[in-house]
């Protein structure tokens, strides 16, 4: 679907959106519309019980020749809304309402809301992911989007990094949606590599380099599938004569976690397809920072593995030197994610010397029983990086909720006889232990956030913005929180 931008309705459109605010109270474009039709449009509207509520929706036909054959009344809801968000919202429902009607094309009269990003709210909307469906009779899709504004060169100029942002997103859920049998780690990051027409350098360790770097809790992981690990280096240098890294941004990836030795229960495994997750949003927001050419330089690290029992894995009970020189004792198999984490943000650091690091991790179940699938968990050693991400995440809507790091977590980490291990035993504060544990891997004077994504990274139904899948959870947030804070 092509998100465009006119002056004026263009005749061949078969629809014409027009926005009614709460307790009807008619946009520009439909109080010309009314006044066209003698106040009929109004009398109808009143007669079907349309109140303008956001989203909700009437179909205004006139049988008599004049110039708006077919006209979608839209409710936006409150007027003096003019959130980013509700913005979003309008975009989505004009899109559901568009596919509704099986229109191919469509005209919307933005009259004063902000069309560029109406049309972002529409085309991520318009995400789908039926490659799978062999039977593709109802394959219905909207060709053109054209928002209508007087200002329609400045919203076209400002889609454009909306136009990028998309394409973020886009990345990030076809690869979460993806199974396993296809996005294995070597495929993760042959789609990272493909992303250097944009401007993005693309590194690709394989085992053999991880394994003569140290990378031994990312290999122990790893040992028991068929599919070998990646390690993928992504630079984005947006102010190249500057030779410092601003943040870095690392992804967990594990392409399926079936637990491995401590394996999980089959009752919902397939959804731990989802687990590199974390590594998918890093390429998203990357991507998208190149294709808007950021004024910024940020590295993103993707760690990819899968988690399978066999005679080759990891044994509950091993004990593994990290990168970082720390012994690692493995209580739990299935604690994984913080330990591939482990060796990432270490390298993260000591190459590449960042006073931020954000991670971002499918990481815990007890995240979800903690803030179900409307909030990621967020963990923080540094206030003022926290606020930022929380006031990007109230912008963008992808929320998140701050959760604490302690001495009472950090010590029910330490193990016996290893310097620290990867699982407690108890499900007491599941996601700070797992948080405890990244923060040894932490430098001092690093400011660092981490981010549990597990409870929102997948919509478990259709919902507003995505169908049923990966909503991209995190792009939208990171793409915010750079723009806000680092860029130049
Ligand atoms: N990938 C899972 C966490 C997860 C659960 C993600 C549900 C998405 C949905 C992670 O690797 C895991 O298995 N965590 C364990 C940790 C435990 C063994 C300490 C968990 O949460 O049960
Ligand atoms: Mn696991
Ligand atoms: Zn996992």
């Amino acid at each position: 679907m092509e998100i465009l931008f006119k002056q004026k309705r263009t005749s061949t459109t078969e629809f014409l959106i027009v926005g009614v605010y709460e307790n009807d109270v008619l946009s520009e474009t439909a109080r010309k519309i009314d006044a066209y039709f003698k106040g009929n449009l109004m009398k109808a509207l009143v007669s079907a019980s349309f109140k303008g509520k956001l989203g909700q929706s009437y179909l205004f036909t006139s049988l008599e020749e004049n110039e708006y054959p077919k006209v979608l009344c839209l409710g936006l809801g409150k007027q003096d809304d003019k959130t980013e968000e509700h913005m979003k919202e309008i975009g989505a429902h004009a899109y559901k309402l568009t596919a509704l009607h099986k229109a191919t094309s469509v005209s919307f009269a933005c009259d004063t809301l902000k069309a560029e990003l109406i049309g972002f709210g529409a085309k991520i909307t318009s995400y789908k992911f039926n490659k799978y469906k062999t039977d593709v009779k109802d394959d219905f899709s909207v060709s053109e989007f054209y928002l209508l504004t007087k200002d329609f060169r400045t919203a076209q100029a400002e889609y454009e990094k909306y136009f990028a942002l998309n394409k973020g997103i886009h990345t990030a859920r076809d690869m979460v949606n993806e199974p396993s049998n296809v996005m294995t780690p070597i495929k993760a990051a042959e789609r990272a590599s493909e992303l250097s027409k944009y401007g993005l350098s693309v590194e690709v360790y394989d085992e053999k380099a991880l394994a003569s770097k140290g990378f031994n809790l990312m290999l122990a992981v790893a040992k028991g599938g068929i599919n070998p690990p990646r390690f993928v280096v992504i630079q984005w240098k947006g102010v190249p004569e500057d030779k410092s890294t601003h943040a870095v941004l690392v992804g967990k990836g594990v392409c399926f976690d079936s637990g491995g030795i401590s394996l999980k229960p089959a009752n919902g495994m397939e959804d731990m397809k989802e687990d590199l997750a974390g590594a998918a949003t890093v390429l998203g927001t990357m991507q998208t920072l190149a294709m808007r050419k950021a004024k910024v330089n940020i590295v993103g690290i993707m760690a990819l593995v899968e988690n399978i029992p066999s005679d080759k894995s990891q044994h509950p009970g091993d004990i593994v030197t990290s990168l970082s020189g720390k012994t690692v004792e493995v209580i739990n198999t299935d604690a994984e994610g913080r330990l591939v984490l482990g060796d990432a943000l270490w390298y993260a650091q000591e190459r590449f010397k960042a006073p931020i690091v954000i991670d971002l991790a499918t990481l815990t179940g007890a995240i979800i029983i903690a803030l179900g699938s409307e909030y990621a968990g967020l963990f923080a050693n540094d206030d003022e990086l926290a606020k930022s991400l929380e006031q990007a995440a109230t912008i963008t809507d992808e929320k998140v909720w701050r959760l604490p790091l302690c001495k009472a977590f950090d010590d029910m980490v330490v193990s016996q006889i290893a310097d620290i291990r990867n699982s407690t035993n108890v499900r007491d504060a599941g996601s700070c232990t797992a948080a405890a544990f990244l923060k040894n891997f932490i430098k001092d004077g690093v400011k660092w956030a981490h981010i549990d994504i597990a409870g929102v990274t997948m919509a478990k139904k259709d919902n507003i913005f995505c169908p049923k899948g990966s909503s991209g959870f995190g792009v939208q947030l990171l793409n915010k929180y750079i723009e806000q804070n680092l860029e130049k």
